[in-house]
């Protein structure tokens, strides 16, 4: 190996690492979805990184880029084809039917890497993550509602002011088959137009409506809208869900075209978006999926959820990251093979005395001069300062780091009892 230079391994393209210096701000954020959701009666699950191949094909859909193109999947040891998650509402709906929470309303949300192996771009990355919610056993447009309102307070708790919210009713299975085969007829009048998204008109034509081609877009501008297919009830549901966002003052844009790229979704749908991203520029979507549950085997229960990501939420935060709730408290110096030798004794003690102090105490020697240094780089309030005089008198000199005042001296057995008093 000797004058060799080994190469360095990098991490996989469209996934990434979460360097410290940011790993505040997903804090704050992961703390602050979660104070949101614990006010709303939200239940945490956590389901395993892996399912069963066929879980995912049978709940998001077998003609849709996730499955056909995007998934994770290997076979097991023992033969078993596995995928990566590549979104959280499968494994919960089955969790949620192995474990029997789907026969009383219920009200869950998980938090996670998820896996699509699409073409990485800002925003938009191969290992990437969510917070999402599920709700179980509810089916009036009230609980539709409700968790609009719950985004929208997630936003203001973040100081998020633009996003923009747009909904619309993809009707139930009939009314969709219905308007599928208008769709099909009038897009099959077009094809000279299509180019290559003629290829979805017979497995999926309701993701033509999602193109980004121009061409394609020409078209779909003449096409049927679905919102003439629904029923009496799917229309009446809608139009609670629509009044319900108007009596909380709730903006947002009907959009006939907005279809999901996961097949499981019926009635409505909904996307906060942002024009501060780019091209990703949605940052929470969902709607309800009352089949899937008996599809995957249980009772037919009626579900509503979104998932956010929070790469995008991340990148919006950071021009602006919100307060940091958490900092460094205490940094404690040692100078002298004395006081060194007892450091790490003494902050023992003072975590035994006050549980929530964020102590560091500094390690690898030095002189004063460095350490302090350090200290005053740790973003820490207090420098702690244990010198071989303070040790003989058996106090710390205690100087504060932020505020400007002035140094002074505690003793030892009441240091705990006084950083705890302060750091509340
Ligand atoms: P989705 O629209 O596929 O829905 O993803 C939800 C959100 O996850 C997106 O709006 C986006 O913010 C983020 N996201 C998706 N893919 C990527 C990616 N490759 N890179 C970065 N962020 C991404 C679902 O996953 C559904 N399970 C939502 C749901 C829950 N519907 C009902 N319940």
């Amino acid at each position: 190996m000797q004058g060799q230079t080994v190469q360095a391994i990098r991490a996989i393209r469209g996934m990434h690492d979460i360097l410290p210096e940011r790993t505040g701000l997903w804090q704050t954020l992961e703390d602050r979805a979660r104070a949101v959701l614990e006010g709303y009666g939200y239940q945490e699950i956590c389901t395993p990184l892996v399912e069963k191949t066929d879980l995912f094909k049978r709940s998001i859909g077998e003609v849709t880029d996730i499955v056909e193109k995007e998934m994770y999947s290997f076979a097991d040891r023992n033969g078993d084809s596995l995928s990566l998650r590549p979104e959280g509402t499968a494994s919960c709906v089955r969790a949620a039917i192995e474990h029997d929470l789907v026969s009383t309303p219920r009200r869950l949300w998980y938090r996670g890497p998820m896996f699509r192996h699409e073409r990485p771009q800002k925003g938009r990355y191969r290992q990437f993550h969510q917070i999402g919610v599920e709700v179980f056993g509810l089916a009036g447009p009230d609980i539709d509602q409700e968790v609009v309102l719950l985004t929208r307070r997630l936003w203001n708790t973040l100081g998020l002011g633009d996003l923009r919210l747009e909904i619309n009713s993809l009707g139930d299975g009939e009314e969709r088959a219905a308007y599928r085969r208008a769709l099909v007829f009038y897009l099959e009048g077009h094809l000279e137009d299509l180019g290559e998204d003629s290829r979805r008109l017979q497995t999926n034509p309701l993701r033509v409506l999602d193109t980004k081609r121009p061409d394609t877009q020409a078209v779909i501008a003449g096409a049927p809208c679905i919102l003439d297919y629904l029923g009496a009830e799917s229309q009446a549901h809608f139009d609670r869900f629509c009044a319900g966002l108007d009596a909380a003052g709730v903006g947002y844009r009907i959009n006939p075209r907005l279809v999901r790229g996961l097949d499981y979704y019926n009635r409505t749908v909904f996307e906060w978006i942002t024009d501060d991203l780019g091209a990703q520029g949605t940052v929470c979507a969902g709607g309800r999926y009352d089949t899937l549950v008996a599809r995957l085997g249980g009772h037919p229960t009626p579900a509503v959820g979104f998932a956010l990501g929070l790469e995008r939420l991340a990148s919006l935060l950071e021009a602006e990251p919100p307060s940091p709730d958490k900092c460094l408290d205490a940094y404690l110096i040692a100078v002298g093979d004395g006081p060194q030798a007892k450091a790490l004794l003494v902050a023992e003690t003072l975590r035994d005395a006050a549980p929530e102090l964020r102590l560091i105490c500094h390690c690898g020697g030095g002189s004063f001069k460095s350490q302090f240094k350090k200290a005053d780089r740790s973003g820490a309030r207090y420098a702690l300062v244990l010198g071989e005089d303070e040790s003989a008198r058996g106090v710390v000199g205690v100087k504060p780091l932020r505020s400007g005042g002035e140094q002074s001296e505690v003793a030892l057995d009441e240091l705990g009892v006084f950083l705890a008093t302060r750091i509340r």
